[in-house]
């Protein structure tokens, strides 16, 4: 096989997810234990020589279109700005995005602008003090707000901010964070939980369902399909407009990977912080991209090994009948914290 990334269901994969560091500094219920993960040995990471010549391969021989980095947190590697000045060396002109739960940020947006970061999605589940504390388990809000500012100020924009709801925590919170999104010019998206957590304690009951979401919003807003369409995003986006105005206020995205997976348009592909290629969050089988590249593998030979693990991605949840809430779903190994999301 030559050429792109291509699967058994005729996808092509042309968003690459790269995520620089299985450690995180907060620690939410739906994606950590409370004690943290065994994290990655050293030796056992990518360095960013090693992320940008596996970006240069995805780039040159695949087709990759777009970058996005992820962690664990990426802003958890003090050479984060290094690594994405190497990538944007190469690429003068690849978008190369970030999802960050913007701790830190506030010192670093403006390095991170100037090394060649286009744009970042982050985190923010709540905008109660209390109730980020109890869902990240630290007390960072003020960080995260202030993370934001700075983005913004550097120019780091579009910013689109992820809050996954949780039934009976924060579900209060759809328009309010719509309310406050729209005020400072962030497109809010709202994300269903995934068995991907690291307690290995998920359940349907506690997921929020889209149509809910849909429900919820429609009741203080108009929201009208957005007219460019999804494409192979995972958010659907509506334009938000107040109740009989006519003006833009701005854009929500819903991703609802439980009730109404979107894996037939997927067109993703994943490295994971140790060098492992992931074909779909869920997988069960990954392949080691990073020996390969230790041991002296040529361009070619790395995307040779690329293509072959896409060529394996399954079909996914729901259009298999294996659905995420179904008894007979297996959740993977690897946690979101390791796989970047
Ligand atoms: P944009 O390009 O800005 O739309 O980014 P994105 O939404 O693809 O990335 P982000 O990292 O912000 O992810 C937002 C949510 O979508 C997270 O909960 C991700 O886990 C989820 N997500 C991203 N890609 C996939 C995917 O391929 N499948 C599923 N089920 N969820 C995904
Ligand atoms: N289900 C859905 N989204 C999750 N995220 C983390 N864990 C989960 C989960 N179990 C989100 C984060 C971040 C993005 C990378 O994924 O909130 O915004
Ligand atoms: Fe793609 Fe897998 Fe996500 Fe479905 S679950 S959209 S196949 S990565």
């Amino acid at each position: 096989r030559e050429g792109g990334l291509l699967d058994r269901f005729g996808r092509v994969a042309r968003d690459l997810r790269v995520s620089v560091i299985d450690k995180c500094n907060l620690r939410c219920t739906y994606c950590m234990p409370a004690e943290g993960l065994p994290w990655m040995p050293q030796q056992q990471l990518m360095t960013g020589e090693e992320i940008a010549r596996i970006v240069r391969v995805a780039v040159r021989q695949l087709g990759a279109e777009e970058l996005r980095l992820t962690g664990g947190e990426p802003l958890v590697r003090k050479d984060l700005e290094d690594v994405i000045g190497r990538i944007r060396a190469d690429h003068p002109d690849l978008p190369i995005a970030m999802t960050t739960n913007a701790v830190g940020l506030d010192r670093r947006a403006q390095a991170l602008k100037d090394a060649g970061l286009t744009r970042l999605n982050a985190s923010l589940d709540t905008l109660h003090p209390e109730t980020f504390a109890e869902l990240t388990r630290r007390p960072h809000l003020d960080k995260v707000l202030a993370g934001l500012d700075a983005a913004q100020a550097a120019g780091l924009g579009p910013i689109k901010i992820n809050a996954v709801l949780l039934r009976g925590i924060n579900d209060t919170e759809v328009v309010p964070l719509v309310d406050w999104a729209v005020t400072h010019g962030y497109e809010m998206r709202f994300i269903e939980d995934m068995p991907l957590d690291g307690d290995r304690s998920w359940t349907e009951t506690q997921v929020v369902p889209a149509r809910e979401i849909r429900g919820a919003l429609e009741d203080v807003f108009d929201l009208s399909p957005d007219p460019r369409g999804r494409g192979a995003a995972p958010a659907e986006r509506w334009e938000v407009r107040r109740r009989g105005h006519r003006t833009l206020a701005g854009h929500v995205g819903i991703i609802s990977s439980v009730t109404e997976p979107f894996c037939a348009a997927c067109t993703r592909t994943r490295v994971t912080a140790d060098g492992r290629i992931r074909s779909c969050l869920f997988s069960h089988e990954e392949t080691d991209l990073l020996t390969a590249l230790r041991d002296g593998a040529s361009d070619e030979g790395l995307a040779q090994i690329w293509r072959d693990a896409m060529w394996r991605k399954p079909r996914a949840h729901g259009s298999d009948r294996v659905g995420l809430a179904r008894a007979d779903f297996v959740q993977p190994e690897r946690t979101m914290s390791a796989i970047g999301g």
